[in-house]
């Protein structure tokens, strides 16, 4: 390796020789579009925080989903937001609810896009919490054991609707277990799970809980999601996901936490997904728009280093467009 008789510069000389030589590819297929589709719109809303991005009606839900499967797009994760809330997260599970009526409209229309149901409370409940709350005023709480049952059912009214996957992005503990063991109660036992598994407490949310109409009315998230300060605490939160039947897990957000997504795949070899989160995309997409940076090289050059990491599949804003550019 030692100069001169070593140059590291001979195979960087072309283009077409960088392109023979690249260690990592990037490929649209393993790329997955975030979609938010609203009960009662009748035309798509764009969402200011995440320019580019909509909250869809269930007309243009299925058109964004045609394009991105157009494009090469692997696969697309879905987001509701009801017109009506509850404290208990009810609508979370209905079967007439936004996303169960978006699922068979996306099944029916472009059936080999992979659908990804993510599966929380915090766009149902009237508070924004990912769980059932107790407790009043300083003693109030998500309880954590209540809330399994519903995060259970909606998951299972998911797959009911034709859900390929459900993603329980909540992170209560013990929710993977009683997920699995009500879709196979329900027959669905061939419907995998992708975990949240280490979901961290990240100020990159902020848009999408514009986006989601989400954002928790008092408190945080910090007692169920993780400690970015914490990298072996993801490593115990993936292996009892897997433990209770997780098919796939993720890492989020993704950028923030390429040693997670290297650890996790090193060190349990099975099919890791990092999410490339709504703060991620809208910081590039606002420096751009200052002409600080330009966005496709900055957005490829991102998704690049997660697939470098070891993630298998990005869940990212770019999906589409960065199908593309590809
Ligand atoms: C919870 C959920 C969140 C995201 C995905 N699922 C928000 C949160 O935990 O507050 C964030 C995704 C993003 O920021 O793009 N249902």
């Amino acid at each position: 390796m030692k100069y001169p008789a070593t140059r590291l510069r001979r195979l960087r000389r072309t283009p077409a020789l960088r392109r023979l030589f690249r260690e990592t590819r990037l490929a649209p297929e393993m790329l997955v579009q975030p979609l938010f589709v609203k009960e009662g719109l009748d035309r798509p809303v764009e969402i200011a925080s995440m320019p580019g991005q909509r909250q869809h009606s269930l007309r243009s839900v299925v058109e964004a989903a045609a394009k991105a499967r157009e494009a090469g797009v692997g696969g697309a994760i879905l987001f509701g937001v009801p017109a009506r809330k509850d404290p208990r997260g009810d609508g979370a599970a209905d079967p007439a609810g936004v996303v169960p009526a978006a699922l068979r409209a996306l099944k029916a229309a472009v059936p080999d896009l992979v659908l990804i149901a993510d599966v929380c409370l915090c766009e149902y409940t009237t508070h924004g919490h990912c769980g059932i709350v107790v407790g009043e005023g300083p003693h109030a709480e998500i309880a954590n054991d209540e809330t399994l049952p519903q995060l259970a059912r909606a998951a299972v009214a998911y797959a009911e609707a034709g859900a390929d996957l459900v993603a329980p992005s909540d992170m209560m503990d013990g929710r993977v277990g009683a997920i699995r063991a009500a879709l196979d109660a329900a027959g669905r036992k061939e419907t995998p799970i992708l975990s949240y598994a280490a979901k961290y407490a990240s100020a990159f949310y902020g848009p999408f809980r514009d986006a989601a109409e989400s954002p928790p009315s008092f408190g945080d998230r910090k007692s169920h999601q993780m400690d970015p300060a914490n990298a072996d605490e993801a490593l115990r939160e993936v292996a009892q996901d897997l433990e209770e039947g997780a098919d796939a897990v993720m890492v989020k957000p993704a950028g923030p936490n390429l040693d997670v997504i290297r650890r996790v795949k090193d060190r349990f070899q099975v099919p890791v997904a990092a999410y490339q989160v709504s703060g991620e995309y809208a910081a590039v997409k606002a420096a751009a728009a200052r002409g600080w940076l330009d966005e496709r090289t900055a957005a490829l050059e991102l998704l690049t280093a997660i697939a470098r990491a070891g993630a298998d599949v990005v869940l990212t804003y770019w999906a589409t467009e960065a199908a593309g550019w590809l």
